[in-house]
């Protein structure tokens, strides 16, 4: 089957840039993003500078292929209708009520595109799991476009994204690979075909690699586990290197030059943030827990623990350094994003890290060069626990230029690694990086 249109539900950071991409390399299909949130839409269609997804790279990709095969829209039916294929790019957060609460995927948006495509849905569909979900999640699409639909025929495959914010387009132009999870039927591998075909257009053979359902499910929240780990590792032994004047930047470096274990993904931080990390090993938990394997699941966790630790002990070592009180300091905060060349902030660490200090009675100016002031404080309302006094503006103020830090603050820390930190001269001022060390001079710590 020769695919002409594709639709794709959500509008976010990952159906955003991999429609964009796909639109991009594949002229001839036409490729329609649906979302309900019709300020997103807006945005897609608005200026080229004020896109909802900040990623180098971006609006380049938008601007050739927007209005000519790619198109941003809240109509869903109509999208559902006339595409042969369907991409589910919804969010799926960590469960906040119910059975698996705290760890376990949410899955009611996910299953809200099933019932929508069951129901408008008049000829025969591919549906795609794009999110990222727990394994065996295809079941329950199947069950409800099956038992919802009107009689035509679906065929789901998984094909997960491994793109990362800030490098996505990149990651999208040039993966290490594409996995395309499919059901070992005729026409399940039929289906499987029709997706490797779209992706050959600039992605080597080779590097397209085919799988079943639960193997291609699993992967992506193996792959996760398996990148957060090594940050995890690194991070535990920072707290080493801080007891025993080991440098875990040369510590971190050695390690690497073992090309078996390689150099990325072993740089210490104050924590590793972001909306997948965290999400996807709670559901690994939660899934092995699910099968009875109580030792795998602790195993795991563990990641998550030493996660959070990083991010407390790094807040305790400003708090510790004023002698274990903050009334009164001043403390700027630099970078919100959970990682440089983003705008996203969901999980960031400087949020975690924010509240430990402010409840200590620090007073907190906060710099990020693309996360909004509207954003920052809505981060805050959302994740900062009750304990928050009704007016927070008193005790926070957000900079809307780095040139504006008065250098007579207290102290310094920086929560993302962006460049512009890296260049920023901060000689008048204590600093505080996520990788245990403490400058008064310059910050020429992250350089390099
Ligand atoms: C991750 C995966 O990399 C990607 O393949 C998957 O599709 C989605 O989840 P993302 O969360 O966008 O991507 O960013 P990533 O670059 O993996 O960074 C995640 C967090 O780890 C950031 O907070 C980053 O600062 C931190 N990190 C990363 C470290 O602390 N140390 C490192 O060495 C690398
Ligand atoms: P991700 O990082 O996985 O892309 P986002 O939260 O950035 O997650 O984007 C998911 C998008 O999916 C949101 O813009 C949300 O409005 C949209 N969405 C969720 N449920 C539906 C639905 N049933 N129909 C259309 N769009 C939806």
């Amino acid at each position: 089957m020769k695919i002409k249109n594709i639709c794709c539900i959500g509008a976010g950071y990952v159906g955003g840039p991999t429609m964009a991409v796909i639109a991009l390399k594949c002229p001839d299909i036409k490729v329609t993003v649906v979302d309900l949130n019709k300020e997103r839409i807006a945005a897609w269609n608005g200026p080229l500078d004020t896109l909802p997804v900040y990623e180098p790279g971006l609006t380049e990709v938008v601007a050739e292929a927007r209005g000519r095969n790619l198109f941003f829209s809240t109509e869903v039916d109509k999208a559902i209708e006339e595409a042969e294929m369907i991409f589910i790019a919804v969010n799926t957060p960590t469960k906040t009520k119910g059975e698996g609460a705290g760890m376990a995927a949410d899955l009611r948006y996910v299953e809200a595109c099933a019932k929508n495509i069951a129901q408008v849905a008049k000829t025969d569909k591919v549906v795609i799991e794009k999110s990222t979900l727990p394994v065996r999640t295809a079941e329950k699409i199947k069950e409800i476009l099956d038992r919802e639909g009107k009689g035509v025929h679906f065929e789901i495959l998984s094909n997960p994204e491994f793109l990362a914010e800030g490098t996505a387009i990149q990651d999208l132009f040039k993966s290490d690979r594409v996995l395309i999870g499919g059901y070992e039927t005729e026409s399940g591998q039929k289906a499987v075909q029709t997706l490797v075909d779209i992706y050959a257009n600039w992605i080597p053979k080779v590097k397209i690699f085919t799988t079943n359902v639960w193997s291609s499910e699993l992967a992506k929240l193996a792959s996760n586990a398996m990148l957060a780990q090594r940050i995890s590792s690194i991070n535990s032994l920072s707290a080493l290197c801080e007891k025993t004047g080991a440098n875990i930047n040369e510590l971190s470096e050695a390690i690497g030059m073992d090309h078996r274990i390689g150099q990325k993904f072993l740089k210490a931080s104050v924590g590793f943030g972001g909306s997948c990390f965290q999400k996807d090993i709670l559901n690994l938990v939660y899934l092995c827990r699910h099968y009875g394997l109580d030792e795998v699941a602790e195993y795991w966790h563990q990641v998550i623990k030493i996660n959070n630790y990083q991010k407390d002990r790094f807040a305790q070592k400003i708090i510790d350094y004023f002698g274990g009180d903050l009334t009164g300091k001043r403390i700027a905060i630099l970078g919100w994003a959970f990682k440089a060349n983003t705008n996203d902030s969901r999980e960031s660490p400087a949020i975690y890290f924010a509240e430990k200090l402010f409840k200590t009675g620090a007073i907190l100016e906060i710099y990020d060069p693309m996360v909004s002031k509207e954003s920052i404080f809505s981060d805050i309302d959302f994740y900062w626990e009750a304990s928050k006094p009704k007016d927070i503006t008193t005790g926070i103020s957000v900079l809307n230029s780095l040139n504006k830090l008065d250098l007579s603050i207290d102290a310094v820390t920086i929560l993302t690694e962006w460049e512009a930190f890296k260049r920023h001269d901060f000689s008048k001022t204590i600093v505080f990086d996520g990788r245990g060390i403490l400058s008064s001079s310059n910050y020429s710590i992250g350089k390099g």
